[in-house]
């Protein structure tokens, strides 16, 4: 039922004319420019979050429509520097090429977070569908293997073979581990990932307290309660907390501009007082903050491939009182 009442708003979204698109989006992503990216950033710096920008556009067709990437995440790496930003990247492995050909898309990213590791800027590789998973899992092992660590990647809670890879994972890079761990946001087929909201969560829940052992570095990308006060409790077991060390003995020494050993990571516009609570609460707060061109297409698509969204996008509309950006 909710399914259906979800598509049949992603149908009329998809009908209705640009600016009304742009109007529902606006909240969630920063604007077409580099501008409006860091003025919101600059906005909410006063919340002390701290941020990681995505520029919008994911698979490419031609490897030359990379360059655009390139191009563009330096820029980003000059904003982040030049306006003293407490900010990292996130970058869509399939943008840089790697679904046409995986040599050059890894020496695209690698380009990349090279230059980011100059500015000692951590390149987190988002998780797409279950298309490029053993990849964009492979490239991070790879650079890490050429020496070059400022980088980790997203795992989704939904997919049956997470629970395996970080222990995979974090025996090949040990304690330089570092994983963004969430639901997953693609709706993947029941051979390969859970598909009811109670598996998922439960499985996501399994992730975080087996990422707490392994010693990882633990982004914990959900809105969702059930999701956060788990992993309040995994982390209050585990002696770890805000001004607390990461007491783990098998985990690395932290980071620049990371937590304790953890942190939270919330999309731009969603559930703010809840993300600013963790934040008075202590715990380190990271918002993702998409800009682009793109905004449109970006909007359209991430509707078309998880309908429940629009749900909540019309919630958040019609009861702003429920969750207010
Ligand atoms: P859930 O979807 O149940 O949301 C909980 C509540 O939060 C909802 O009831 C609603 O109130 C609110 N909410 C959530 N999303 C909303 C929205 N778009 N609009 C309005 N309200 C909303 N996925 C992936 O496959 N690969 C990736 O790389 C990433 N990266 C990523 C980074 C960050 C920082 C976040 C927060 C999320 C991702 N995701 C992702 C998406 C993730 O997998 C998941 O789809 C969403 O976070 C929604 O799941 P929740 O755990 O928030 O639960």
């Amino acid at each position: 039922m909710v399914n259906l009442f979800s598509r049949m708003i992603v149908g009329i979204t998809i009908r209705m004319p640009r600016w009304f698109v742009r109007w529902i989006s606006r909240r969630y992503v920063a604007g077409p420019t580099l501008d409006d990216a860091v003025k919101v950033m600059k906005r909410l710096e006063k919340e002390q979050a701290c941020f990681t920008i995505d520029v919008l556009g994911e698979e490419i067709s031609t490897l030359g429509e990379a360059t655009f990437f390139l191009e563009e995440y330096q820029r980003v790496i000059k904003a982040i520097v030049e306006n003293n930003l407490d900010a990292n990247l996130s970058i869509k492995p399939t943008a840089f090429g790697l679904l046409i050909d995986k040599e050059a898309g890894m020496a695209n990213i690698e380009s990349l977070v090279k230059s980011a590791e100059e500015h000692d800027m951590y390149v987190r590789l988002d998780m797409e569908d279950h298309r490029v998973t053993q990849d964009t899992i492979q490239v991070v092992i790879d650079l890490h293997n050429n020496g070059i660590t400022n980088v980790g990647c997203v795992l989704q809670g939904r997919l049956f073979r997470t629970i395996d890879d970080i222990k995979s994972v974090t025996k090949e890079l040990g304690p330089a581990a570092d994983y963004r761990i969430c639901k997953g946001i693609y709706l993947e087929s029941e051979d390969i990932s859970y598909t009811t909201r109670a598996a998922i969560i439960t499985a996501t829940n399994d992730c975080i307290d087996e990422l707490i052992v392994s010693g990882a570095y633990l982004a914990v990308a959900s809105h969702d309660h059930p999701i956060i006060n788990h992993t309040l409790k995994a982390l209050e077991l585990a002696g770890m907390g805000p001004n607390k060390e990461d007491v783990r003995t098998n985990s690395a020494k932290p980071r620049k501009n990371k937590g304790p050993g953890y942190e939270f990571q919330m999309l731009l516009g969603v559930r703010g007082p809840l993300r600013r609570k963790l934040r008075k609460d202590g715990h380190r707060t990271r918002v993702y903050i998409p800009y682009g061109e793109k905004w449109y297409e970006y909007s359209i698509r991430r509707l078309r491939e998880n309908p429940t969204i629009a749900t909540q996008v019309m919630k958040a509309i019609l009861m702003p009182w429920s969750n207010r950006p």
